[in-house]
């Protein structure tokens, strides 16, 4: 039997959500990614903060841990698209467990611009077998059915 990891980072809530649906229509548990450091309430300030972490390439302390990693065979990571790739927070959690020998189902919302750079920086920061990012946006039950089982 496959055990699906769901993993998610969210600033505003929309990744939550959808990592929520993804977690009921694929029977996963839920992980929370959270960052020891507190973004900007706001979205300017944010998108500063996110721009000088791609910059010098910080790699945000990571506070929250997943139990029994190992048991996991597949993981379904979530993120919102910061700067056309997913968030720094992603490559801090992506350095801290073994992703060899799993399945990486990366997954993203965003603004209009779509996944982008997500899946390759995130194949090149793991040694899991990385897919192709799920464009989450307004998805449904079914489309979230299809992917999972990789049609
Ligand atoms: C720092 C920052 C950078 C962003 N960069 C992009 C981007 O490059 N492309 C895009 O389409 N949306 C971008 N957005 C919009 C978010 O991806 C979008 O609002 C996302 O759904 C928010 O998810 P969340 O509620 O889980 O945080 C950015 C938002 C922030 C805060």
């Amino acid at each position: 039997m496959s055990k699906l990891l769901v993993a998610y980072f969210s600033k505003s809530g929309i990744t939550r959500a959808a990592a929520e649906k993804i977690a009921r229509v694929g029977d996963g548990t839920l992980f929370e990614i959270v960052t020891a450091k507190k973004y900007p309430a706001g979205y300017a300030a944010t998108v500063i903060v996110a721009k000088k972490e791609q910059i010098v390439r910080e790699l945000p302390e990571i506070v929250s841990h997943v139990d029994d990693f190992e048991s996991y065979d597949t993981v379904a990571l979530g993120f919102p698209v910061w700067w056309f790739t997913c968030p720094r927070a992603i490559l801090s959690f992506l350095s801290q467990y073994d992703f060899s020998g799993k399945k990486v189902l990366p997954f993203c919302t965003h603004g209009g611009s779509g996944p982008r750079k997500s899946a390759s920086d995130i194949r090149a920061a793991c040694a899991g077998d990385v897919r192709e990012c799920f464009d989450a946006n307004g998805a449904t039950d079914d489309a979230v059915r299809r992917w999972l089982a990789g049609e």
